[in-house]
């Protein structure tokens, strides 16, 4: 997914901007580049295709100094990734250069629209904005106000999700923007101000942070901030620190989080550092929910249904949350894809209750999929590990996990506080739903599951065992991961992990389902990893593992079961904690799969074809 940044102020907002981007690397980029005024306020712009280090090795070169400068990492959508179809784009007369994060549906009719008076260089649909706001500024001065009234008729024309930054030729210090679907937020400095798809860019310069709407647009300045929403009018401004005007009702809002928790912090990869970061995250997490949750069950109304919805990794989650909800509140549900759920006929009773799950809160599937709930008159929870994200904006309920920025293209921490909050969730509403829940017995054992996890993850020898299995395991091409209960959403979640970042074909399946079809692909080259703990029905696992064995079939056990040891080809002792050894269990997986991609030499963090959050359909 693209990443934006703008930066305006006192220092060079080549160099700021420039280190800004590269904490927005983790969202996965083709090419990169940056767009800039010049001493005589001109635009000037560099990019690159690949990585950000080579338009570094060109800007380096040039060695430029401007207060204004807007950058942009792009995923390709439309254009094969080059330095032709990199961003920055201008228009014709180079009046002014723009960075989009987005997806422009309408972009050929716009293209076609403007054709014979425009020359267009790339084969991007982000360039055909470019030349429209030049059209629609061709008789105008260029000023504020001719400059708004041009993107006010850009958000009525142009379909699509857009997040866009725009410098001007002669305007200094000043980037204007607009929004519609794909995130950006304003970072609010001392006679400074940044543009970001995410906070993570501006983290080290400022935590305050305006979240920027939908039809929002307007412009900053080091000192001003002009917001201004197209459909009601209403308006947003800020002058040297102070709100002069807020119609539009616009909050500042404070990160939590620091620039540490944001970096590598010694760790070789994000990823190992987030599955190490777990036992906080689940400590965080579960004692920030603490007060949310009662105040958030006393308002929601029992609903006859449960429709969870989710993408990835979330879904995954889903699946456990409807084995605690249907335990422990009694209250029957169903998982949906979202990409599925958003075109269905949504054939539900009226007072469901849709959950929908996403770490980013920025899913495309999952923002449709939840607008669709809302549209035809449902309510909606979202759980979500974003700040401000456009899912906890856009829910009538939200519940945040507290898991801290999760980096790494491959979710984990996101997953077990995801889950978590489903334990706690099920909790209160079994509660609300006249179950007799003791909330000491439910929760006590959440304290032995962070110790345990923490134990586990200071076992040098567990981790050297894993790291003996990874090795073994990267030299097949497929492998398969079973578990029954609670250990299929977890063999589907491992499934996905190896997946992702080592490219080894994995696939999640019911233990039970193997006699119809899987066991067909067993043979000495496709090994199994089995997820063989107590709450999985384990007489019917062991016998599985016979199956798979007898047609010499190797097995990677993983058991609270020390005497499966001998059963399979490789073992992993973990501890059973009833409803909680799930969130025992996930953490060998994410390590297998972690020492695997790593053991082959990918780019464990931001996998080939695969973005953090999926903002584009
Ligand atoms: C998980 O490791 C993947 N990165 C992916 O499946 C992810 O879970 C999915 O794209 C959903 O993201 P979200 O939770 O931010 O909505």
């Amino acid at each position: 997914m693209c990443g934006i940044v703008g930066y305006t102020g006192n220092l060079n907002a080549i160099r700021v901007g420039l280190e800004a981007l590269k904490r927005l690397e983790y969202r996965g980029y083709d090419s990169s580049g940056v767009a800039y005024l010049d001493k005589e306020k001109n635009i000037q712009v560099i990019k690159s295709q690949g990585k950000i280090r080579k338009l570094e090795e060109k800007i380096d070169k040039i060695n430029p100094y401007s207060n204004t400068a807007i950058f942009h990492t792009r995923w390709a959508t439309h254009g094969e990734p080059s330095d032709i179809n990199a961003h920055p784009h201008i228009d014709c007369k180079k009046i002014l250069a723009l960075v989009h994060n987005g997806i422009i549906e309408n972009y050929r009719e716009i293209k076609e629209n403007l054709k014979d008076n425009h020359k267009f260089i790339s084969k991007t649909d982000t360039e055909v904005l470019a030349h429209f706001l030049e059209e629609n500024l061709n008789k105008e001065k260029l000023e504020t106000k001719n400059i708004l009234k041009a993107l006010k008729l850009l958000v009525e024309s142009v379909k699509g999700s857009y997040a866009l930054n725009i410098i001007f030729k002669d305007l200094d210090k000043t980037i204007f923007f607009a929004r519609k679907d794909s995130p950006l937020c304003i970072g609010i400095g001392e006679d400074e101000n940044f543009l970001a798809s995410d906070v993570t860019a501006f983290l080290p310069y400022t935590k305050k942070v305006i979240f920027l709407d939908d039809f929002e647009i307007g412009y900053l300045t080091p000192q001003k901030i002009y917001i201004y929403h197209v459909k009601t009018g209403k308006e947003f401004l800020l002058e040297s620190g102070k709100i002069i005007k807020n119609t539009l009702n616009k909050k500042i809002e404070n990160i939590p989080w620091d620039v540490s928790q944001a970096q590598k912090g010694g760790f070789k990869h994000f990823m190992l550092k987030e599955i190490f970061e777990q036992p906080k995250a689940l400590e965080d997490t579960f004692l920030g929910q603490k007060e949310v949750l009662e105040n958030l069950v006393e308002r929601l109304k029992l609903p006859s249904l449960i429709v969870f919805s989710a993408c990835g990794t979330s879904y995954h989650a889903s699946l456990i949350g409807k084995i605690y909800l249907e335990k422990f509140s009694n209250l029957p549900c169903i998982c949906e894809y979202a990409s599925e759920l958003r075109y269905s006929k949504f054939p539900y009773p009226k007072d469901a209750l849709f959950i929908f799950i996403s770490q980013s809160g920025e899913t495309a599937d999952t923002l449709a999929a939840l607008r669709e709930a809302k549209k035809r008159g449902f309510k909606t929870l979202a759980i979500t590990n974003v700040l401000g994200s456009t899912i906890s904006r856009e829910a009538d309920y939200v519940l945040y996990t507290y898991a801290g920025p999760e980096i790494s293209v491959a979710s984990t921490k996101a997953f077990s506080t995801q889950v978590l909050s489903l334990y706690s969730l099920a909790y209160y509403l079994g509660k609300k739903n006249g179950l007799n829940l003791n909330y000491k017995s439910h929760f006590s054992k959440v304290f032995t599951l962070i110790e345990k996890l923490r134990n586990f993850l200071e076992n040098s020898e567990n981790l050297k065992n894993i790291q003996e299995i990874s090795k073994w395991l990267a030299s097949f091409k497929n492998t398969l991961y079973i578990g029954r209960y609670y250990n299929y959403p977890l063999a589907l979640e491992g499934a996905l992990k190896l997946k992702e970042i080592s490219y080894i074909h994995a696939e999640g399946y019911a233990a039970g389902e193997m006699k119809h079809g899987p066991i067909a692909l067993i043979d000495e080259n496709f090994p199994v990893i089995a997820l063989a703990t107590k709450d999985s029905y384990l007489e019917k696992l062991k016998g599985n593992i016979e199956e798979i064995k007898a047609r010499k079939g190797k097995v990677v056990i993983l058991s609270d079961e020390e005497n499966l040891k001998s059963y399979g080809d490789f073992f992993i002792k973990v501890d059973y904690l009833e409803d909680l050894t799930c969130l025992l269990n996930i953490l060998p997986l994410q390590l297998l799969a972690y020492y695997t991609a790593d053991f082959l030499g990918y780019d464990v963090d931001q996998p080939r074809n695969l973005a953090k959050s999926v903002t584009v359909e």
